[in-house]
């Protein structure tokens, strides 16, 4: 059993193996999440990022200087990491893992895009699963859906999946039912949603989309933890 605790559009911790990984850290500019998350307060092990849009990064520097937790991420945000001071960075690209004592971590293939704040090129953008002796997972970050999907479940068995579903900028309700089945899990926990106005959606109408697939979509309020 892991734990997931949402901090708001597509930030969150998932607590697997005794270790807090946290991913795409974005708080301060999120206006959904004011009052209900302290950035200063996140706690990390260990913090993934799939890419290097300013919703998935605009707290990355803060917060890793202030917890020294290792940073997983593309070579092109590792040198744009390094230029800031945050030297404790694992760099990886698809098809590559990072091993440790609790799991291992590998970075797959995302259809999207991906340029730091500061213009810097971002490379490729990127999702990961997550291994451990106590479960797996799967976290797709901004991504349309792919065919490539269906290479997971031959990786590991996924116990859960963190999909965006906000449509626009990513996959919508639709195509992240579509992911799930690929990918070979009924646990979906949705994110990339209602942050801005192009993505707000309908949790109820998403939820029953998904309960009509026979799968289960986990919606958890900002700040809140759920076991998956
Ligand atoms: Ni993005
Ligand atoms: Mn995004």
């Amino acid at each position: 059993m892991a734990k997931f605790t949402y901090h708001g559009h597509a930030c969150f911790t998932v607590e697997i193996a005794g270790k807090k990984l946290l991913f795409d850290p974005f708080v301060t500019p999120n206006p959904l999440a004011q009052g209900k998350v302290d950035v200063n307060q996140l706690e990390a092990d260990y913090i993934l990022v799939s890419h290097g849009h300013e919703d998935h990064v605009a707290d990355l520097v803060s917060v890793a200087k202030r917890t020294g937790a290792p940073v997983l991420c593309n070579f092109e945000i590792y040198l744009w990491l390094n230029k800031q001071g945050v030297e404790n960075v694992f760099p990886m690209n698809h098809g590559g893992k990072w091993k440790f004592d609790w799991g291992y971590v590998k970075m797959v293939n995302a259809v999207h895009s991906s340029i730091l704040p500061d213009g810097t090129y971002g490379g490729n953008p990127g999702g990961f699963v997550v291994v451990t002796n106590e479960g797996s997972f799967y976290y797709s970050g901004d991504t349309a859906v792919t065919m490539d999907m269906q290479l997971i479940p031959k990786f590991a068995k996924i116990d859960f999946a963190v999909l965006p579903i906000g449509d626009v900028f990513t996959m919508d309700v639709e195509e992240a039912i579509l992911a799930a089945q690929f990918v070979q899990t009924n646990r979906v926990v949705g994110v990339h949603y209602d942050t801005f106005d192009p993505i707000k959606i309908n949790k109820e109408e998403a939820r029953k989309r998904f309960e009509e697939a026979g799968l289960t979509l986990l919606l958890p309020e900002i700040g809140e933890t759920i076991e998956v």
